[in-house]
């Protein structure tokens, strides 16, 4: 177990919507100090000192992250979302660096996904329907969030409907309908803050793991239990 006080975080993509988000937090996390900003063509090696790596950027930047972590053996968390297998199984298999990896890292997500597939197991016999909206700038559709929350209920990725509206943060919709009755549950996220708060929370628990894969999963099985203790 790692009990330094404070961790100094890499940033990848530190340009983009969500690097911007964490980079504004991290400055209020006395635990969390920003060490470097990485871009996409940053000159020359990194040279500074540093103990995580966070990435959100693009699959080819997740790859690139993602070797730094291993070559410098620092933790490494990423939630850029369309990875491609090979990258995910390379990131199941490493045995040196923990490794977080969520296509949605909020602990609230998480829990409404718990949601959706309990209640598919409820609503045995209902149609499935899911929906999710984002901004126009997000580059893959249906998002990784959808893709999941499809898995969840069982539901063919190709029947994820989706709409990209102007700045919107994430919306998810799941709705279950019979001929008499509809039933519809959503998540609407109000703010990127709410991803990069929670990425910001699980690099310092991260940093404490043992070298392995983690999902979120892990990550709410650890809240629950400090929950609860
Ligand atoms: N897991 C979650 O909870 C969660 C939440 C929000 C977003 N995301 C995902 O996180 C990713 C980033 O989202 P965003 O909204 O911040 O996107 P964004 O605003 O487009 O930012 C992406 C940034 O990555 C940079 N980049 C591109 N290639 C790079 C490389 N090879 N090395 C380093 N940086 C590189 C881009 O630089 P250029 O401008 O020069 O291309 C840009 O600044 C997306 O995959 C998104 O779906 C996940």
């Amino acid at each position: 177990m790692n009990n330094r006080l404070s961790y100094g975080v890499l940033i990848n993509g530190a340009g983009g919507k969500m690097g911007q988000a964490l980079i504004r937090l991290i400055h209020q996390q006395p635990q969390l100090g920003l060490q470097v900003a990485a871009t996409r063509n940053a000159a020359g090696p990194v040279t500074a000192d540093f103990d995580i790596v966070l990435d959100f950027s693009t699959p080819q930047g997740a790859q690139e992250a993602f070797a730094l972590a291993q070559s410098h053996r620092k933790p490494f968390l990423t939630g850029t979302t369309n990875l491609p297998e090979t990258l995910v199984q390379q990131m199941q298999q490493e045995t040196k660096i923990p490794v977080f990896f969520a296509p949605n890292v909020s602990l609230s997500v998480y829990f409404f996904t718990q949601l959706a597939q309990e209640a598919a197991r409820m609503y045995r016999g209902y149609g499935i329907h899911l929906h999710e909206i984002h901004h126009i700038h997000k580059k893959d559709a249906p998002s990784g969030t959808a893709k999941k929350l499809a898995e969840a209920v069982c539901l063919p990725t190709n029947e994820v409907t989706y709409e990209r509206i102007g700045e919107t943060v994430g919306t998810h919709n799941v709705r279950f309908s019979s001929p008499l009755d509809e039933v519809s549950l959503t998540h609407k996220a109000l703010n990127r803050d709410l991803f990069a708060q929670s990425a910001l929370e699980i690099a310092q628990w991260l940093v404490t793991c043992p070298a392995g894969f983690y999902t979120m999963s892990d990550y709410a099985k650890f809240k629950l239990k400090e929950v609860h203790s």
